[in-house]
């Protein structure tokens, strides 16, 4: 065990936790914020998605002794009142089905329009990819992520 300091959504934390335990566990059994989903655990499902600096990360292959500084953003942190533009767009194509998957479209999708405001049709397919909806909602999360661009 070893004890870490962190930044998750403008707050610090301190956890006592094993080096190679990955954020998705800290982030759901230590911090109690569940919003961030556990769907494969070997980063192929996207579920997990959270940010690292602005990047969409997959928290379940993030060890958090490599977190350092880095500021941490999760699904409860994207906005203050679900009114992140993507979060919007969201409500509007009323994108999820059952929902499990769709924290980390969501938080996946922020990140893109982060790093690139208006994203070609290539580019949303691009990014989107490695983001599973057994539910196959993915027309729906194109139309969102279209609204919330700059072309929305
Ligand atoms: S649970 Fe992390 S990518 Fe699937
Ligand atoms: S909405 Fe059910 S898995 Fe995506």
């Amino acid at each position: 065990m070893a004890q870490f300091t962190i930044n998750i959504n403008g707050a610090s934390h301190q956890i006592d936790v094993a080096a190679d335990t990955p954020m998705l566990w800290v982030l759901r059994d230590h911090i109690k914020l569940v919003g961030t989903k556990y769907g494969c655990g070997i980063g192929e499902c996207g579920a997990c998605t959270i940010h690292v600096d602005g990047v969409a990360t997959r928290a379940c292959s993030l060890p958090i002794s490599v977190v350092g500084d880095s500021k941490i953003t999760t699904i409860e942190g994207l906005s203050e009142n679900n009114d992140h533009p993507v979060q919007k767009a969201w409500i509007e194509h009323d994108v999820p089905q059952c929902g499990y998957c769709q924290s980390g479209q969501i938080m996946n999708a922020a990140a893109l329009l982060e790093q690139n405001p208006s994203p070609s049709d290539t580019e949303i397919d691009t990014a989107m990819n490695g983001n599973i909806c057994r539910c196959g909602t993915y027309t729906r999360v194109k139309k969102a992520i279209k609204t919330a661009s700059s072309q929305g």
